[in-house]
């Protein structure tokens, strides 16, 4: 059994105090150990996208990544775009826009919209639908999840 390791990880702006083997990843000590299960697993091996989240703000695989790699990064997830009981202006533009069915991929189309518009609030149409194909979802067949993007930036525009 390897040596543990134990480090800190900042997560949505709360220090999770975890001890891990090197060999886990951050997608995996984000769930069991600091309880943040909307960060969701769908291949395990960077295809899919359902488990990215923000690492010191840029949308990364949490499954490609070892926990030991994050001691002292900023992490965010799902867990951290709402406000209290006010939902975020992507997660309310998904709901409005019927930009999901089952949801499975929610999370990370979330944290991946949120890192890129954070970078970029003027993003091309074309670089938008590009960023997004980084990310799989068998369910919408993604026009809805462009759509909910797009309505996202016009509404934190105005505000
Ligand atoms: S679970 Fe990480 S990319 Fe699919
Ligand atoms: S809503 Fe089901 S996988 Fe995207």
């Amino acid at each position: 059994m390897s040596a543990r390791v134990n480090l800190t990880l900042n997560i949505n702006e709360r220090d999770y105090a975890v001890s891990v083997e090197p060999r886990h990843t951050l997608a995996d000590v984000i769930r069991d150990q600091c309880g943040l299960t909307g960060t969701h697993l769908g291949c395990e091996h960077g295809v899919c996208g359902s488990c990215t989240i923000l690492l010191d703000g840029e949308p990364v695989r949490a499954c490609l990544i070892f926990a030991v790699q994050c001691d002292g990064q900023e992490i965010r997830t799902v867990e951290g775009l709402s406000e209290g009981n006010e939902l975020h202006p992507l997660q309310a533009s998904f709901r409005d826009n019927h930009a999901l069915q089952c949801g499975y991929c929610t999370p990370g189309f979330l944290m991946l919209a949120a890192g890129i518009l954070e970078r970029n609030p003027s993003i091309s149409d074309e670089d938008l639908r590009d960023v997004l194909s980084s990310n799989i979802c068998r369910c919408t067949g993604y026009a809805n999840i462009v759509k909910a993007v797009r309505a996202a930036v016009a509404e934190m525009g105005r505000r």
